[in-house]
């Protein structure tokens, strides 16, 4: 299951991932927001980091207006590698040396055509491992250090 949230700012290009995840047959969990109305991101970035952190959703995508803030969010959250992506190269890399488990999308800077293949792109790249590992080992090794935790003590 994928989880996605975005706010006001990024609710038009939501609806489109939703439909492209859908029409590939892919389960999807929106926590909102729906409608135009300002609304905060933390509250809508936070039910889907936590979700994915948690090992409640196997991915997640967020939107705002421009990623900037959802991500800065995201990565709060121990075991979260989000990545803002703007263009296909980005999408590949942060699957391939980033192993990126949430993906971050600008509503308003980002068109339905180049989100697409951002999207095809992150759901089927597979992480490369190898060096790569070993340098996400280090970034958890890193939250280990700073005593993050998520309450239930879920650790990934
Ligand atoms: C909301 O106006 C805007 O600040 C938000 O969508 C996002 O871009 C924050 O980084």
């Amino acid at each position: 299951m994928i989880a996605i949230g975005g706010d006001h700012g990024g609710v038009d290009l939501k609806e489109f991932v939703v439909q492209v995840l859908q029409s590939q047959g892919i389960e999807v969990e929106d926590v909102g927001t729906r409608g135009s109305d300002s609304v905060d991101y933390p509250d809508f970035g936070r039910l889907v980091s936590l979700k994915v952190a948690k090992g409640e959703a196997e991915r997640g995508i967020l939107l705002c207006t421009t990623g900037i803030g959802m991500s800065i969010l995201a990565n709060k959250f121990p075991g979260v590698r989000a990545a803002l992506v703007s263009d296909p190269q980005g999408a590949q890399m942060s699957r391939e040396h980033n192993n990126s488990n949430i993906l971050v999308l600008g509503g308003r800077t980002t068109d339905r055509s180049t989100a697409r293949q951002i999207l095809d792109l992150w759901l089927r790249t597979c992480f490369a491992g190898g060096r790569h590992q070993r340098r996400l080992d280090k970034i958890a090794q890193v939250e280990r250090e700073l005593g993050t935790c998520i309450k239930g003590g879920i650790e990934r």
